[in-house]
């Protein structure tokens, strides 16, 4: 017979809720991932209302890991940002099995071994949900967060400790030396499965709550919010297969690391396979395919990786995807359905893009009402015409398409699709220029619709993320008419704050919210984001940093822009073609716009641009030539790794060379850094070099 709480001691208190942590969280493991519960319900909900009993009486002895907390925390009024130590990256996505054969031989090739010689690749579905990561510190979960770009992602911590799968500590066997590592940062998928999707559906229509399109909208919708208690109402389940920042790595090869997650308590998925071959590869491929359907959770894809880590290491990374993995994406579903009307979109830039409004169709899980018509171009070439029967696609994340028309459905009456010469909001003439398959608008800022989507970029995330103002409410600011410009929009409080407050939909909190991001925004806002944020024609983030990057500051980089010399300025800059530069200085010779980006500057304070801080090394900038054969790694290696050190890898060697990397029977390019008096290094010293 237990003691009854109120006679614990504050010993016996910390003992028993060590006990209890500990066994519910085996319990846990049993019943999540194993599928067999060691306990009934009942006996489970007493262990659990013992804890819970416990901490209420001893409320400091409540433990980090404690299973109470899985019901979430607070609500706060946005997510915290968590930096990755170690990115999160994306994977390149193949499509056929002729690039499952590019993606080996490439390997193969990277790294210098024949294709005779088999290099183990692990394959395992590609899980159609949100990736999450959980950092534990000495075993135990200290942080989790979203992936968000990769670099920075949500702090969704108390969102993560409501999902019974995820364990709180990871799981030691008794075996004394199986310490977890000081650090981990586990990777995977948070998903909902699919029976418990269509549960959720059905208790959402019951409440007149908003349905789910898809299990994974479902998982996303669950997963980030704010109030953790919705969370651990939902039922989340996830697969880890990943890892980020580790110390120290005890394992070798990514096969290795699985077995230990499962170890640890993590779910992992069942599917996963070794296979020695690209024969291999593909037949795992087919095999999941036709186990797609019947499995219980939602697939896009396989993913391909390396197995052996030390490979994993010398292939490294390209931009934002590693060299050793891949996704092999399922072909995209499609399905047939009617299309009403074509209709024309106009952009921010003037361009007049044509989209189809679709009787709604489930494709492959998700209700499609538009696809995208690309140009005028497009729709002649596929002769796509009203009332069509059309064949519809979606891959991924991607806007669906039309893939063709059932022309044998089309009824008799039809006749092709006519662009329109005139812009549909505001009737100034639509143009073509040059070969442009694009149509634009010639009404400039004068056209309604580009002043609201000019608008919707100003504040949009990239550029001056400014939260709380949606597509929805600019148009209805705009359509008000007290937002026309996106000085009015600065000026929004000083012209309209009592009309905002009454506005239905509105009020005080929210009008106030607004108020304070748009103050936010004045107070401060570097000045690559507010190039980017003024919307000139193919300015995008990369070119604004770019220009930011060698203006520093507004002052410079606009009286530049006004000056008789901004073409020339700008030919010079690395990155900029001509095309650019042209939009670049039309932008800057339009009256409005000056006169707009003068009462901007004088109410935002644009920050100067701070580059980011690069790491350097000794072959930071330089220029430099291998010739001969390398030891240690293959050409490409070399050509990656210098590449990621800084320097720029050219063919031949020429006065400008730093340097020549010899390897074994180098060739004329040795005797040509000798002529032009180049230093020459060897192979061991360009390691050296890279290893700082
Ligand atoms: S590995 C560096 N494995 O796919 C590689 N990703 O397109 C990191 N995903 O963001 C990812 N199942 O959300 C990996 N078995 C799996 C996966 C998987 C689903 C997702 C993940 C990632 C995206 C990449």
């Amino acid at each position: 017979m237990k003691k009854s709480v109120l006679d614990l001691t504050e010993e016996e208190a910390i003992a028993e809720l060590a006990f209890l942590a500990k066994r519910i969280s085996e319990l846990d493991i049993a019943y999540h991932r194993d599928d067999a519960p060691l306990v009934s319900d009942a006996e489970y909900d007493k262990l659990k209302h013992r804890n819970e009993a416990i901490e209420e009486r001893f409320p400091t002895l409540i433990r980090q890991d404690s299973p109470s907390l899985r019901v979430g925390a607070q609500v706060a009024a946005e997510f915290q940002k968590i930096t990755h130590t170690v990115p999160m990256l994306s994977l390149s996505d193949i499509f056929s099995e002729e690039d499952v054969y590019a993606f080996v031989e490439k390997i193969h090739r990277f790294l210098g071994i024949p294709d005779s010689e088999d290099i183990e690749i692990v394959a395992e579905p590609k899980i159609d949900g949100l990736s999450f990561s959980a950092v534990y510190e000495n075993g135990k979960l200290m942080t989790g967060a979203t992936r968000g770009d990769g670099s920075i992602g949500e702090d969704i911590t108390a969102n993560l400790k409501t999902i019974r799968q995820i364990p709180l500590s990871l799981h030691q066997n008794e075996d004394l030396f199986d310490v977890p590592p000081q650090k981990i940062d586990i990777r995977g998928e948070v998903y909902m499965s699919k029976p418990d999707f269509f549960e959720l559906n059905q208790i959402q229509a019951e409440k007149n709550k908003k349905i789910f399109a898809n299990p994974r909208n479902a998982a996303a919708g669950s997963l980030r919010q704010l109030d953790a208690s919705v969370t651990a109402q939902r039922r989340l389940s996830v697969f880890a297969y990943a890892c980020g920042e580790v110390n120290p790595i005890t394992w070798k090869t990514h096969y290795e690391f699985l077995e230990q997650l499962k170890k640890w308590g993590f779910p992992v998925n069942p599917e996963i396979r070794v296979c020695h071959n690209t024969q291999e590869m593909i037949r795992f491929f087919n095999e999941l395919t036709e186990k797609r359907s019947s499995l219980p959770y939602d697939i896009d894809g396989v993913v391909y990786k390396v197995n052996d880590l030390s490979l994993q290491k010398r292939l490294g990374f390209i931009a934002r995807s590693p060299r050793w993995a891949i996704a092999h994406k399922f072909p995209a579903e499609q399905a047939v359905t009617r299309l009403n009307t074509i209709r024309i979109q106009v952009g921010r830039t003037g361009a007049l893009t044509p989209v189809a409004d679709l009787e709604p169709i489930n494709v492959g899980g998700v209700i499609v009402k538009h696809a995208t018509l690309h140009n005028a171009d497009e729709i002649s070439r596929k002769d796509i015409r009203e009332q069509d029967m059309v064949v519809v696609q979606r891959a991924g994340d991607v806007i669906p398409q039309i893939v063709r028309v059932l022309t044998d459905k089309r009824p008799i009456d039809s006749y092709a699709y006519e662009f329109p010469q005139v812009c549909p909001v505001c009737g100034s003439r639509a143009v073509r220029e040059g070969e442009d398959a694009v149509t634009f608008c010639t009404g400039g800022l004068y056209c309604p619709a580009q002043q609201i989507e000019a608008l919707k970029h100003f504040v949009s995330k990239d550029a001056l993320d400014i939260d709380g103002l949606g597509d929805r409410n600019i148009e209805l600011l705009f359509e008000k008419g007290w937002v026309k410009n996106t000085i009015d929009l600065l000026n929004l409080q000083k012209n309209h704050e009592l009309e905002l407050i009454g506005l239905t939909g509105w009020g005080l909190k929210s009008a106030n919210n607004l108020f304070d991001a748009i103050n936010k925004v004045k107070s401060g806002v570097s000045l690559d984001r507010f190039i980017y944020a003024i919307g000139i024609r193919e300015v995008g983030e990369a070119t604004a940093r770019l220009l930011a990057h060698n203006y520093i500051s507004w002052s410079n980089f606009q009286s530049a822009m006004c000056s008789d010399s901004a073409l020339e300025q700008l030919l010079h800059i690395e990155g900029i073609g001509p095309i650019m530069a042209q939009y670049i200085v039309d932008f800057f010779q339009e009256e409005h716009n000056c006169q707009l980006l003068n009462q901007l500057s004088r109410q935002i304070n644009i920050t100067d641009y701070v580059a980011p801080i690069k790491k350097e090394t000794p072959l930071s900038g330089k220029s430099i030539v291998f010739t001969g054969t390398l030891e240690t790694m293959t050409r490409a290696e070399a050509k990656a790794k210098a590449q990621s050190a800084g320097a720029k890898v050219v063919s031949a060697v020429s006065a400008k060379t730093d340097y020549v990397v010899v390897g074994v029977n180098a060739g004329s390019k040795q005797t040509e850094a000798e002529k032009l008096n180049i230093k020459q290094i060897s192979e061991k010293e360009f390691n050296q070099m890279l290893d700082v």
